[in-house]
C-alpha cells in the first residue's frame, strides 16, 4: 500500500540516495550531466533548500517504510504573465515501482497543494528525449509551450 507523506529535512541523505536511484537514466538525455551531483555537497545544498523552502512542497511516496518516489514543486514567479503559476521541479519513482500509479499519486498531491495555495496554472520542463515522462504528463493534460536550445560555444557555426 503506497502512502504519500511530507518530506522531512532530517531525511535529506535518504532523499539524496532516492534521487540518485531515480535520476540515473538522465544521462541518456543529457550528455553534460554530472550524475553524482545529487550525492555531493552541492546536491545536499540543493535538496536542503528545496526541503526548507516555505513556498514549495516536497512529498515522498512510501511502500511501508521504504521510500519509492518523490515529487516536489514551488511557486513560480513570472513577471510577464498574468496567472499564478506552480512549477513542478521533479517527480520520480524508483524503477521497480514505475507504472503502478505512484507517479499519479504524487502528481495529484502536488496539484492539490497548488490549488490550496490559490495557484492557477502549472509549468514544468522535461528532457525532450524523456518519452516516458512526456507521455505521463500529457495524459494529465500538459501541453508543450516552449523548447530549450543549447550548443557548445566552440562548436563550428553552421552558417
Ligand atoms: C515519469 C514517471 C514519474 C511516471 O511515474 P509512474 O509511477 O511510472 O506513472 P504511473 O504509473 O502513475 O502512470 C500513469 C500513466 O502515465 C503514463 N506512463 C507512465 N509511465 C509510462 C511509460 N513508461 N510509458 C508510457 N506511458 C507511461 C501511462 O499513461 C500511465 O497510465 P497506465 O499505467 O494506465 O497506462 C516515472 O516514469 C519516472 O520516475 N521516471 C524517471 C524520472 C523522471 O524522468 N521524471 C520526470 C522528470 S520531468
Amino acid at each position: 500500500m503506497i502512502s504519500i507523506k511530507k518530506a522531512l529535512v532530517k531525511d535529506i541523505e535518504k532523499i539524496q540516495r532516492l534521487n540518485h536511484e531515480i535520476m540515473f537514466q538522465n544521462k541518456e538525455f543529457d550528455p553534460d550531466i554530472d550524475i553524482d551531483f545529487d550525492l555531493s555537497d552541492k546536491g545536499r545544498k540543493f535538496f536542503k533548500e528545496a526541503l526548507e523552502n516555505t513556498d514549495s512542497c516536497f512529498y515522498i511516496a512510501y511502500d511501508g517504510g521504504k521510500m519509492v518516489g518523490y515529487g516536489n514543486d514551488s511557486k513560480k514567479e513570472y513577471l510577464y504573465r498574468n496567472k499564478q503559476y506552480l512549477e513542478i521541479e521533479n517527480i520520480g519513482v524508483i524503477p521497480e515501482y514505475k507504472k503502478k500509479g505512484v507517479g499519479t499519486k504524487l502528481l495529484r498531491r502536488l496539484l492539490n497543494w497548488a490549488k490550496e495555495k490559490g495557484l492557477e496554472r502549472v509549468y514544468l520542463n522535461c528532457y525532450i528525449k524523456n518519452n516516458d515522462a512526456l507521455t505521463f504528463y500529457k495524459r494529465f493534460g500538459f501541453k508543450e509551450i516552449d523548447v530549450s536550445l543549447e550548443m557548445d560555444l566552440y562548436h563550428k557555426l553552421e552558417i
